[in-house]
């Protein structure tokens, strides 16, 4: 058993330990409902892609992958941010990188479901060598829940781009690295496809086939 597992399964313990002392039956219910999900490896995994392209490539990889985890038995949530609501953080502080927002606009979904996932996945395109800017709104945007998402998680990328050079993946690649390290997150997994403009594209490749074997294993991983 790792570290990861230990602490899941001390914690939970301990939940279902509160739950039961509270005497409550929906509290008992819901610490076993959780024990259950936890010994057979069920995670909850939210999915944030940042392409406008509906039928884009890096979406496309974001429903691979989505159908893997929900055929291993994962609940998945799927926010698409190009398609939301989301202001850029204004660096008011108000929120003291753990509190309400001024902005109430669709990033309270995020806020709902990302404390308590087990998995955040990255889904996007490269615009000029970085991440779009609709994702990059809502990974600015938990400065405001700073305070709670520093926990371990799993997390994966899925990132799509026209070139074939590796080298230029690197920069996407090193964001997402710091970003792990310094929430106290996991790599799970990415898939990197490269050489692909048009939308729908990458469906002419193996690389939805990738995402579709990630979502299949993270529980594992
Ligand atoms: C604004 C913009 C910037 C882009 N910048 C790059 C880039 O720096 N390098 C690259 O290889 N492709 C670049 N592309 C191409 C996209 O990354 C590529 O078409 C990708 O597959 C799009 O993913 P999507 O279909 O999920 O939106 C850019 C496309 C757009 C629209």
């Amino acid at each position: 058993m790792d570290r990861r597992d230990f602490m899941k399964k001390t914690l939970s313990g301990v939940a279902a330990a509160l739950a039961v002392s509270a005497g409550t039956k929906a509290g008992i219910a819901f610490a076993e409902e959780k024990r259950t999900a936890e010994e057979e490896g069920k995670m909850k995994i939210l999915v944030l892609t940042g392409s406008p392209r509906k039928n884009g490539n890096s979406n496309t990889l974001a429903d691979y992958f989505i159908r893997g985890a929900e055929e291993a038995g994962h609940e998945v949530v799927r926010f698409d941010a190009a398609f939301k609501n989301v202001h850029p953080c204004i660096a008011c502080n108000k929120c003291g990188m753990d509190g309400p927002c001024v902005f109430k606009d669709d990033f309270e979904f995020v806020r709902a479901h990302i404390v308590d996932a087990d998995m955040v996945v990255f889904a996007t395109p490269m615009y000029y060598f970085g991440i779009s800017a609709q994702l990059k709104a809502v990974i600015d945007r938990f400065y405001a829940i700073n305070g709670r998402i520093h926990r371990p998680k799993k997390a994966a990328l899925l990132m799509t781009y026209a070139d074939t050079s590796a080298a230029e993946a690197v920069p996407i690649e090193k964001h997402y690295e710091v970003l792990l390290n310094y929430l106290g997150w996991t790599d799970a997994g990415r898939v990197i496809a490269s050489g692909v403009w048009p939308a729908g594209a990458v469906k002419r490749t193996d690389y939805p086939q990738k995402a579709y074997e990630l979502g299949k294993r993270v529980g594992r991983s």
